[in-house]
């Protein structure tokens, strides 16, 4: 797919200037011929950090992160105009994605843009998911009522969000709705050697903060009786406990020492920071080992 070659060939009279590529979390790897040769031809490569990173080999002019915030990326990219420039982008895009932002100023006879599968196409390929019948939302800086209207018996939707947080918050949203018992799949670097796929439902966010407590104050016995007794109460199984019980360790990591007051207010003077900081290394070893 010679890319490049057809800017050069248009020459000063081509309009393109401007490239967007996509690009996934296997990096270079991932990316074909053309794609390689528009990052490589570029004088100068717009992206998040984290794209500029994973480009890096391949980028020979000046690699420019993203302004923040980033209300002025669209006037930074076009400054260059009649440049050769490329943007790197997540996946598609046109998906969620920057294209849309610059595409709305930037006429797109000026682009070639070469897209890469998006995160809706990987997460769908991992479920068996048909995506017409599929709700594809972003909740990635937006507001996370904007799945509202999707909810109902049986609906299937994909939701992208910003960070770590972000499963929690819907996990919470879809509990407080009534849809607590949700199958919430959390898939984390798609197509990258990070992938982490898991399972559970989204009342199970509670659970792994209650387990937590409850290993901080005794221990994985007390907190896996309280799991059972849960499941028969409501007469369920949660699927993948250990999925929330990881998730907040990571969430209460670094604050674990700061919860000395609430547990002594309980009478539990015992939980010094020092033995809380232990117990909590213990529970997080305990589950990585059995992950
Ligand atoms: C601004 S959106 C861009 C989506 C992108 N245009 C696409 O087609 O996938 C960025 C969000 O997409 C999701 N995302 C992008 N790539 C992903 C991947 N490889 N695995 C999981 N989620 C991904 C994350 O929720 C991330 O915060």
């Amino acid at each position: 797919m010679p890319l490049p070659e057809t800017i050069a060939h248009e020459g000063a009279a081509s309009p393109r200037w401007l490239s967007i590529v996509g690009i996934g979390e296997d990096g270079v790897e991932g990316l074909g011929a053309g794609a390689r040769g528009l990052i490589g031809a570029a004088e100068i490569v717009f992206g998040g950090k984290r794209h500029l990173g994973l480009a890096a080999p391949l980028i020979r002019g000046a690699a420019r992160p993203w302004p923040s915030p980033f209300d002025g990326a669209a006037d930074e990219v076009l400054s260059h105009r009649g440049r050769q420039v490329c943007v790197l982008a997540s996946g598609d895009p046109f998906l969620y994605g920057v294209g849309a932002t610059l595409a709305r100023r930037i006429d797109p006879r000026e682009m070639i843009v070469v897209p890469a599968p998006s995160a809706f196409s990987l997460a769908a390929a991992r479920l068996g998911w048909s995506l017409p019948h599929t709700a594809l939302l972003s909740v990635h800086g937006r507001n996370l009522d904007l799945i509202r209207p999707h909810l109902q018996p049986g609906a299937r939707l994909l939701v992208l969000t910003s960070d770590g947080d972000g499963p929690a918050a819907l996990a919470q949203l879809l509990t407080s709705l009534g849809f607590g018992a949700s199958r919430l799949t959390l898939l984390e670097a798609l197509g990258g050697q990070r992938e982490r796929v898991g399972a559970t439902t989204a009342a199970g966010f509670d659970l792994g903060w209650c387990r937590l407590d409850l290993v901080l104050l005794y221990d994985q016995c007390v907190a896996d009786v309280f799991l059972a007794a849960y499941e028969t109460a409501t007469d369920s199984v949660l699927p993948d406990p250990q999925l929330w019980d990881l998730w907040a360790v990571g969430r209460s990591h670094d604050i674990v020492e700061t919860w000395v007051p609430n547990y002594r207010d309980l009478g539990r003077v015992d939980l010094t920071a020092p033995e809380l900081r232990r117990r909590h290394n213990a529970w997080t070893r305990r589950l990585l080992e059995h992950r």
